[in-house]
């Protein structure tokens, strides 16, 4: 989808050399929800964020929980880790509307040991941590923190040299023509005690020489991993005005820049493993494949495929309709003035399961074959722009079948049994992951592939 080697290049440039690392490159949203479990534990959060990872991401869980997860939208499926930052929204102003730029994430794991050369050490488990900050209205140029939040303007075109184009804290005030990435780079200095703290920041602490690099501080001396996220967000895909990039929080400048960790590593011999283990002499230069620790774990397939699986607000966010305002109370916010309050305020979703309840009565045996040559099933079928599978159920309910299967996201077919040589045993998961048209969060068939659904009693 993107042109993966176009940006590592890019990358290398900004980034020493001399140090091993590997990229989660591409990895696709989870889940776009206004969900927090880091900052809002338990409810609905202030603004929508884009999740990537294990696929029990939910209001509030542990990393038992987490680590458990189905799949991962990340590539090596043993990281079921979360990351997630806020969704950025294309506003036209002139129809007051929002619509979600599509996004995906490169998540960095860097090697940086300081001058002082300590072992790079692998995520305590069920650490959690913060970088940036929504209500950051200024930009402290010797600051760490805030040098750690940056935007990147992709263009096919050289800019070298042209300060327009540098890279920068807040956003760009020209068009991306091949996108925008809003980069955060977390904290790797550990304090070895805490797992989290109130402000979700205390705990962790930028290195003494540099905020990508260098010794630990005495108050926090264990030097994690470096965890560098790239948020690639195809703002090309809009026109650009002033103004028309604006951050799920209100924040049209950029510098609410923010995003979250929460580790979900099954298996932290793994990391540690590859830490120790993929080094630049063995060819670990940002090519995850290439070490050969984790290469084994890779399944491209599941992380495509990954869908959420618990419940999330039961909102609207952008993929189901226009917007009018964005979700929460989160009005245009351009200025240094205190971030604007809503009078009344918006009122609070509660929360429904990710995926459409199916009717009573009815079960999902799994994903299954098409017929070879004709359908699977043959006694009625329909499509439609809201098909779910619980839409597909009632359909062939209403016709008296037993057996229902969505196909390729909105297709729906019945049956009393199967024709064409087809059966009801079942394929792997991931090969039935077209998205529902009627529910992103929900998996609708595949090409040639049935979502089969079955109720005995009709
Ligand atoms: C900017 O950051 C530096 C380093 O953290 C700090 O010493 C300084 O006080 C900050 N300046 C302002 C105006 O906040």
């Amino acid at each position: 989808m993107f042109p993966r080697a176009a940006l590592l290049v890019t990358v290398l440039a900004a980034l020493p050399a001399t140090y091993a690392f590997w990229i989660f490159g591409g990895t696709q949203p989870l889940v776009t929800t206004r969900l927090d479990s880091i900052v809002s534990p338990g409810i609905v959060s202030t603004h929508v964020h884009s999740v990537v990872g294990g696929s029990r991401f939910q209001a509030s869980y542990d990393y038992n929980d987490l680590s458990s997860s189905q799949c991962s939208t990340i590539s090596v499926q043993e990281d079921r880790s979360n990351y997630w930052a806020p969704q950025l929204y294309y506003h036209d102003q002139n129809a007051n509307t929002f619509t979600p730029i599509p996004t995906s994430f490169n998540i960095y794991y860097l090697q940086r040991p300081g001058p002082a050369n300590e072992r790079v050490q692998a995520f305590p488990t069920g650490l959690r941590m913060l970088a940036g900050n929504p209500l950051r209205r200024t930009n402290n140029a010797s600051n760490f923190e805030d040098q750690a939040i940056s935007f990147h303007c992709l263009d096919s075109q050289d800019h070298t040299g042209d300060p327009a184009w540098d890279e920068r804290p807040d956003f760009f005030q020209h068009q991306c023509p091949d996108a925008m990435r809003a980069q955060v780079f977390f904290p790797t200095c550990w304090d070895g005690n805490n797992l989290d703290s109130a402000d979700h920041k205390s705990h962790m602490a930028y290195p003494i020489q540099n905020y990508n690099g260098g010794d630990c501080p005495a108050s926090h001396p264990v030097h994690l991993v470096s965890l560098f996220y790239e948020m690639f967000v195809s703002v090309d895909q809009f026109p650009y005005a002033p103004g028309n990039w604006v951050f799920s929080f209100g924040d049209t400048t950029g510098l609410g820049m923010h995003a979250d960790f929460q580790d979900g590593w099954t298996d932290k011999g793994l990391l540690q493993t590859a830490l120790d283990q993929c080094t630049e002499a063995n060819g670990a230069d940002g090519d995850v494949s290439a070490c050969t620790v984790l290469q084994p774990y890779i399944n491209r397939d599941f992380a495509t495929a990954c869908k959420p699986e618990m419940t999330i607000p039961n909102e609207n966010v952008g993929f189901t309709g226009t917007l009018n305002s964005l979700p929460g109370c989160n009005l245009i916010w351009s200025d240094t003035s205190p971030k604007p309050t809503c009078n009344p305020n918006p009122p609070t979703p509660g929360f429904v399961s990710v995926k459409t309840p199916l009717p009573s009565g009815w079960a999902e045996v799994g994903c299954t074959v098409e017929g070879t040559n004709g359908r699977a099933l043959t006694g009625a079928s329909t499509t439609s722009p809201t098909m779910t599978k619980a839409e597909c159920a009632n359909f062939c309910a209403a016709d008296g079948f037993p057996y229902a299967g969505v196909e390729y996201g909105d297709e729906c077919y019945c049956g009393q049994s199967f024709s064409n040589g087809a059966s009801s045993n079942t394929v792997g998961w991931q090969e039935c992951s077209t998205t529902c048209a009627g529910n992103p969060n929900e998996d609708c068939g595949g090409p040639n592939r049935l979502t089969l659904l079955y109720n005995p009693s009709v």
